[in-house]
């Protein structure tokens, strides 16, 4: 076994890796992905059977500790997770300095961040009970914010947590309900929103969980660090990518514009959105997954012949039959029909990404307690090859 540290300090390796292709920043037992083979594992269970057999909360106990819970440890992490679900009161009025046009991004970016301000008990980062504190209340108060941010979007009241509800079941009523009428689960479309969250949960070093390792690492508090986090997801060529697919399926309009979009693609115009993986080069096993869970969920909402999956489905076999793609090992991935899903479940353009950084906010927290715990982790700091003006001398301004 190699140990990696010393090898380094032996060496005094020093790499310029833009994007950080192929530089690890760190060791990780939580998840792994085998890009060629398109395999993701969550603690070394194929995420197949989680989506298929487990259930959102289920799969968070497992990111977090490890291991799969007993009956018991079940039944005390959902006790715990649905006593913290609500939100300090003086939070809501937090909410009322945004503009109601505000994308739900910005201010769950600011919202997560202002608990910080209002947990300050969380922040001691090297007590294990502070630590463990701060996750339960980060994956319990993430729905309630993220169904907030839709309601204030909306105009409408909030919605308060209902604690005989399932994790999810109970962010469709946060999301739905109105003072008039309660929202009433659909178990299918719960099912698959879940499933959605669970193949959400974690990616190793993505983006925003680098982003929130490398925040993490100065030893900030744990709120700020995924307040971080959900501020680098947003952007379209990660967490944004859902919204995109849909804003692109809106463009092409019908199955004739397609040629014309591909050429496009070659062209070098545009992207083809929801197409292609830094790590999976043959497929994203999540696709697969999100594909099926689209089926079903039309299914049941009677939308079989919906034009949008009809669309994504032709976009799917042209681009993976086009050698453009196929030299490329590009393939569709979880975004190309997470989005024609959530819009089936009502969930308003606007809101994908915002799913998505519920559902990832265990495989942050998961990724900064790792960290955190690790004796010998330091603080994030890569270095930089300057390509800057040599030393010079100082002119004054009248003789520039
Ligand atoms: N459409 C068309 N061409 C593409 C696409 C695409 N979606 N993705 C990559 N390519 C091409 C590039 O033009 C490049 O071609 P070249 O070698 O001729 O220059 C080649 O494939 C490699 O592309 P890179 O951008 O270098 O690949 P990288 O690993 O940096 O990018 C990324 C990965 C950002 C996901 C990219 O594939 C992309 O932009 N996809 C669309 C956005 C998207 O769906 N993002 C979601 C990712 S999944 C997630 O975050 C949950």
């Amino acid at each position: 076994v190699i140990d990696i540290r010393s090898l380094l300090k032996e060496t005094g390796a020093f790499t310029f890796d833009p994007g950080f292709t192929s530089t690890a920043s760190c060791e990780s037992k939580i998840t792994f992905i085998d890009g060629d083979e398109g395999q993701l594992y969550y603690r070394g269970y194929p995420i197949e059977q989680l989506a298929e057999d487990s259930d959102y909360l289920e799969t968070c106990y497992l990111l977090l500790y490890g291991e799969l819970p007993t009956k018991q440890q079940s039944e005390e992490f959902v006790n715990t997770i649905t006593k913290h679900t609500m939100v300090h009161e003086q939070l809501t009025w937090f909410f009322r300095g945004f503009r109601r046009d505000a994308h739900p991004m910005a201010m769950m970016t600011g919202v997560v961040g202002a608990l910080a301000a209002f947990y300050q008990d969380s922040l001691d980062i090297n007590n294990q009970d502070h630590r463990r504190v701060a996750e339960y209340r980060m994956i319990s108060k993430i729905p309630t914010i993220a169904a907030m941010c839709y309601r204030y979007s909306t105009g409408a009241p909030f919605v308060y947590p209902r604690n005989d509800l399932s994790y999810t079941a109970n962010f469709m009523h946060m999301m739905f309900s109105t003072p008039c009428e309660e929202y009433t689960p659909n178990p299918v479309l719960v099912k698959a929103l879940d499933r959605i969250f669970i193949l959400h949960a974690d990616h190793e070093q993505n983006a925003s969980t680098f982003t929130v390792r490398l925040a993490g690492s100065s030893g900030t508090n744990p709120f700020a660090a995924i307040a971080a986090g959900i501020a680098c997801l947003w952007g379209p060529a990660h967490g944004g990518a859902n919204e995109a697919v849909l804003k692109m399926l809106d463009e092409i309009g019908s199955v004739e514009n397609v040629p014309a979009f591909m050429q496009g693609v070659k062209d070098r115009t545009h992207r083809l959105m929801g197409f292609g993986h830094r790590v999976y080069k043959n497929m994203d096993p999540r696709a697969k997954i999100m594909k099926q869970t689209c089926d079903e969920v039309l299914k049941e909402l009677g939308l079989e012949n919906d034009p949008k999956f009809k669309l994504a489905m032709e976009l799917e076999q042209i681009a993976l039959n086009d050698p453009y793609f196929v030299e490329r090992k590009l393939y569709p991935n979880v975004d190309f029909y997470s989005g024609i899903v959530l819009s089936a479940l009502g969930i308003p353009v606007s809101m994908f990404t915002v799913i998505f950084a519920l559902a990832r906010t265990v495989g942050w927290i998961s990724h900064w307690h790792e960290m955190i715990a690790d004796p010998l982790y330091k603080i994030g700091r890569p270095r930089q090859l300057y390509t800057g003006s040599p030393r010079r001398d100082y002119i004054p301004e009248d003789k520039r």
